[in-house]
This record gives structure tokens, C-alpha cells and sequence, in this order.
């Protein structure tokens, strides 16, 4: 089978990024053929272009949600992209882009706590002691939408931000790939709302 067609929409540093475009190669079920940024000179743009995927740069500002999803599924629709990944996109997709493929979303907390932009400062700040990241299928809300992989790490009584977000990050890029490849493989059905993965021999749904 072909592999599937991914897009991927970064803002950033693009270390998910970077992760996805390690692992489509060779036997994985999926290529990534676009990167879009809403910012400009980001370095995730310098990875996907050492790569030799295409790069889009399509800014968001002053411009309305729904044409702003417009634009970005017209580039990816000519792309022929079957799947979309949110790696670190800090901007919320619309209804107008959702529908016609799964968009997965990775975020650095244990969702359905902390979403938005601080997860884990919040996490910190409200005294968990585990903390961790979640892959989920985006819908039309902020980071909600059908769960697909998470993964947990113990916070440190001594932890920041940033050292927190840095043992969070590689379960990311894991959690990430992993739930990639299931959603390329088409072993992942939504029922009731739910994400339900269908595995294979030795898989395990959740990590940690
Ligand atoms: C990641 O922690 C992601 O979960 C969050 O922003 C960060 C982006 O990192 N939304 P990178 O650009 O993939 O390195």
C-alpha cells in the first residue's frame, strides 16, 4: 500500500517535526510531503527543508478563521495530503478545516487536564506529581478531541518549567510517531467519541 500523504503545521522550533520526519521513511505507513508555518523563519521550515519536503509559510494574521482554514486546506488538498499533524501549531484550526481527514494534535500535558498554551507551567503550578503528553484527534474544541496515545513522567519537587518540558518533550515525539503510524495504518476507529486502537501483536496503547 502507498503510504499515506502528511501534513504537517509547526510554529516553531519543530522538534515533533523532526521526529516525524525521521520516522517516514522505509517501511512506515506515511511520507510528509508539506510543512506550513503561520510564522516566518521558523526553524522547523530549515528541518523540513533539509529534508527536502516543501514549505508554505501562511500567516494568520488579519485574517478571519474561516479563511484562514481555507487556505491551508487548499495547499494541503493540492498536496493530496490524507492526514494532517499539528506539531507544535499555535493556533487553533476551525471547523472549516476539519472533515475529510484526521488531524492529530500533540500537546505537553495529560489531557483532559491543562490544555491551551501554559500545560505545563499549570501542571506545575496546581503541585501534580505526574505530568506527561497526549496525541489526540483534533475536533472543533481546544485540545479536546479523541484520545489516542499519552504517556506520563513523575515531576521533580525541584522541576521548572523548562526542565519539565524537557523530559516531556521525547514522549512527545514518540507519542507522536506512534499514533502516526496507527492512524496510517487505519487501525483507528472513533466509536462514542472515543478513539479506540485496533492493535497489533506486541503494541500496547499507552505508554509510560
Ligand atoms: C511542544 O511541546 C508541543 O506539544 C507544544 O509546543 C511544543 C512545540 O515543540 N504545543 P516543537 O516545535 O515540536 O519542538
Amino acid at each position: 500500500m502507498n503510504p499515506k500523504r502528511v501534513g504537517v503545521l509547526v510554529s516553531g522550533r519543530g522538534s515533533n517535526l523532526q521526529a516525524l520526519l525521521d520516522a517516514c521513511v522505509g517501511e512506515f505507513p506515511a511520507r510528509v510531503v508539506r510543512v506550513i508555518s503561520n510564522i516566518p523563519g521558523v526553524y522547523a521550515l530549515e528541518r523540513a527543508a533539509a529534508a527536502g519536503v516543501p514549505t508554505t509559510v501562511i500567516s494568520h494574521r488579519g485574517k478571519e478563521r474561516a479563511a484562514y482554514d481555507a487556505e491551508l486546506r487548499a495547499v494541503l488538498e493540492a498536496d493530496g495530503v490524507d492526514i494532517v499533524c499539528l506539531a507544535g501549531f499555535m493556533r487553533v484550526v476551525g471547523a472549516g478545516f476539519l472533515g475529510g481527514w484526521p488531524v492529530l494534535n500533540v500537546h505537553p500535558a495529560l489531557l483532559p487536564a491543562f490544555p491551551g498554551m501554559h500545560g505545563v507551567r499549570q501542571a506545575i503550578e496546581y503541585g501534580v506529581v505526574q505530568a506527561g503528553a497526549t496525541v489526540h484527534l483534533v475536533d472543533a474544541g481546544v485540545d479536546t478531541g479523541p484520545i489516542l496515545a499519552q504517556g506520563s513522567v513523575a515531576v521533580k519537587a525541584d522541576d521548572t518549567e523548562e526542565s519539565l518540558a524537557a523530559r516531556i518533550l521525547p514522549l512527545e515525539h514518540k507519542l507522536l510517531v506512534q499514533a502516526l503510524r496507527q492512524v496510517a495504518e487505519g487501525r483507528v476507529v472513533v466509536r462514542g467519541g472515543r478513539a479506540v486502537v485496533e492493535l497489533g501483536v506486541g503494541e500496547r496503547r499507552w505508554w509510560g
